[in-house]
């Protein structure tokens, strides 16, 4: 048996606009799934997990239908799944399912796959099973850290950060990202004069959140103003809202919806005082886990 785990992820700044082109930071964060792989003596693969994942396990299946492909060869497999985090909630379980599967079967049949390759196939993955997706979140549970995304050259770039102590907060209901996704673009097709200007606005925030994190500095403000213009493109929900605003009344320094929204997660900037703010989002009646940044990306468990 092989297992190998990746971690989740939070989108700092820009998720939705990186699907038009403008940049994204993303940061891996120190809770993983766990993908342990096993040859069986039949051709089948059977899946099991210590949580629900939604519609039969595609992202599994795609991935383990992937590595074959990719090593040109194919085993039955019994794959079991364990997660740190809740799947389907907007951190990342996809991606992080798919590479974790990818590197504990091509473990498991003998193969070579270097990061490089892990990611780009993670990527495969998520566009097989959407139709499609930025290169964030292969990239971020691949490499770990924190990531500035360039979607138009494909690239992704650790960036050095002072420590990022965060509070994620998760409605408990699943947004489907490709269904909000969908939706953005309706929107945008109605209004592109006025929705064009909000995307490149949020790369803009991006940018300048770039410089404040290089520098060690507060990123707080900057996720409040992302957070007010993704509500402008319509992903934001009232629970989403509520656990924003208790966070900053908490102590949060900026607080914002990460990942497609439309219920998912929020994630909180929390220098101090981060139990206080996840009580905050918990007397809500939300899931909140204090969270930290996880340097290491993918990798076998020995
Ligand atoms: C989802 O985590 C982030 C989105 O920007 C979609 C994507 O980048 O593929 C909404």
């Amino acid at each position: 048996m092989v297992t190998a785990s990746a971690p989740g992820k939070v989108i700092l700044f820009g998720e939705h606009a990186v699907v038009y082109g403008e940049p994204a930071i993303a940061a891996a964060i120190d809770k993983r799934i766990f993908v342990s792989v096993e040859e069986r003596s039949n051709e089948s693969i059977e899946i099991s997990s210590t949580h629900e994942l939604r519609d039969g396990y595609p992202y599994v299946k795609a991935a383990a239908e992937i590595t074959f492909e990719y090593l040109g060869s194919r085993r039955g497999l019994d794959i079991s799944i364990d997660a740190e985090f809740p799947p389907a909630s907007g951190l990342g379980s996809s991606a992080a399912v798919s590479v974790a599967t990818i590197l504990a079967t091509a473990s498991l049949l003998g193969g070579e796959i270097g990061k490089k390759d892990l990611a780009q196939l993670g990527h495969q993955v998520e566009k097989r099973v959407q139709g499609a997706a930025s290169i964030t979140d292969s990239s971020v549970t691949t490499f770990g850290g924190v990531l500035f995304i360039k979607p138009r050259l494909e690239v992704a770039e650790k960036i050095t950060t002072g420590s990022l102590p965060l509070v994620v907060g998760y409605t408990g209901v699943g947004g489907s990202t490709k269904e909000v996704v969908k939706n953005v673009g309706v929107l945008r097709d109605s209004y592109p004069e006025v929705v064009d200007p909000i995307i490149h606005t949020i790369g803009q925030v991006t940018l300048a959140a770039k410089k404040v994190l290089q520098e060690e500095g507060d990123i707080g403000g900057l996720m409040n103003i992302n957070h007010g213009l993704l509500e402008a493109l319509g992903v934001g929900t009232e629970r989403l809202s509520q656990y924003v605003y208790a966070a900053r009344k908490a102590g949060a320094f900026g607080a914002k919806i990460t990942g497609a929204g439309g219920g998912g997660c929020m994630v909180a900037y929390v220098p101090q005082n981060q139990e206080g703010v996840a009580g905050a989002i918990s007397d809500l009646g939300g899931l909140a886990l204090v969270a930290g940044i996880e340097e290491e990306g993918v990798r076998i468990e020995r």
